[in-house]
């Protein structure tokens, strides 16, 4: 029924990748003429303009229960386009426990894009969450082959359905399932778009492993490494994909818990330490403060945050130069040991 279906993703780490494919093959197998676009690449969606009914499909990764920044502003830059229908496919951190499949959680991974593209005059078809395995091993070690496995063969035969139903001209809305928990933490997601990420920029860190290969630099889809004294610095662009992490063939790109620890306990405490300082300073109870001031407290809270997030960071960077210094934050990073497995996705499936 389609004339052609356009798929449009991005993936950090290879999964939205994957589904990409699939979806693709099993249009492909429909004798439908398909357009595999990778987000990354494409600066602006170019879709024929005629009559004949076209399927367009986001397929995107899941940060901060949000699109990532590229694709949110990717799906701005689209044009009214007649006549077409619209999907959207989100991957999503889902793990397994025992026998048991753990799903992951959208926010506003799926409301965000639905909500712009039916403003368009898209008429929206297909809200498929999938699960795959979670690969934000700053947080957690990358899992299992056989749990990725596992996760992954479950997960095909259910894309495999969703696309089918997409290419018949069906509805299939299975995200709605999970609409109350992806509101309750829409809150989580301004946060995380508006603050976390750029605080989540400034913890990755390139050891004395680094081989300057520039595999990270050369790899990111945002441009967000610099090279600064032959090793890779990580720069407020950053999306927290996880390419680099995952891929450094030197296992050299470190997550420097032990540090962030430190950091951020003072980072939390600093603001409420100064103020409490001020306010003996001037014989004032906390307790009498104002709305105005405490508006003030938090946009001073959240400015020194930044600022020490930056110079921390610079500083660590620079002093990582002096041996004893690489050694202390490889040792008190989770990331270097063993068990702390990378996340790869399985190719060509
Ligand atoms: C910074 C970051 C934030 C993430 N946030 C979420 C989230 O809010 N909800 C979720 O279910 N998964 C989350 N994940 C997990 C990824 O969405 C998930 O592993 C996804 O399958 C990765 O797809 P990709 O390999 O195409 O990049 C997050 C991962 C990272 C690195």
């Amino acid at each position: 029924m389609y004339s052609k279906v356009y798929l449009y993703y991005f993936s950090g780490t290879g999964n939205a990748k994957n589904v990409t494919d699939w979806i693709s093959i099993n249009i492909k197998n429909a004798n439908i003429p398909v357009e595999v676009i990778n987000i990354e690449k494409c600066r602006k969606p170019e879709i024929e303009q005629n009559d004949s009914k076209k399927l367009i499909g986001i397929i995107s990764a899941t940060h901060g229960f949000n699109v990532p920044p590229l694709v949110l502003y990717f799906i701005f830059k689209f044009p009214r386009v007649k006549n077409a229908d619209f999907f959207m496919a989100n991957t999503r951190g889902g793990l397994k426990l025992y026998k048991f499949f753990l799903p992951g959680l959208s926010g506003l991974t799926q409301i965000l894009p639905v909500l712009v593209f039916w403003l368009k005059g898209f008429n929206v078809i297909g809200l498929q969450p999938v699960d795959l395995p979670s690969n934000w091993i700053s947080l957690h070690p990358g899992l299992r082959k056989k749990v990725v496995d596992s996760i992954y063969n479950r997960m095909q035969i259910k894309i495999k359905h969703f696309s089918q139903k997409m290419i018949n001209g069906k509805r299939s809305y299975i995200a709605l399932y999970s609409l109350p928990f992806d509101v309750a933490v829409i809150p989580i997601s301004f946060g995380y778009f508006f603050l976390g990420r750029f605080m989540l920029a400034k913890t990755f860190l390139a050891t004395s492993k680094c081989t300057s290969c520039n595999l990270c630099v050369k790899q990111c889809p945002v441009q967000a490494l610099k090279v600064i004294d032959e090793r890779p610095y990580w720069t407020y662009n950053c999306e927290s994909c996880m390419r680099c992490m995952n891929n450094c063939p030197s296992r050299a790109i470190e997550t420097p818990h032990g540090f962030l620890t430190l950091v951020w306990i003072v980072l939390f405490n600093l603001p409420s330490i100064l103020l409490f300082w001020i306010f003996e300073k001037y014989g004032r109870s906390l307790l009498s403060i104002t709305w105005y001031e405490e508006i003030a407290y938090y946009s001073f809270q959240i400015a020194l945050n930044f600022f020490f997030a930056w110079a921390t960071y610079l500083l660590l960077y620079k002093l990582m130069r002096f041996k004893f210094v690489d050694v202390l934050v490889r040792y008190s990073s989770f990331t270097k040991y063993k068990f702390w497995r990378r996340y790869k996705a399985p190719k060509n499936i």
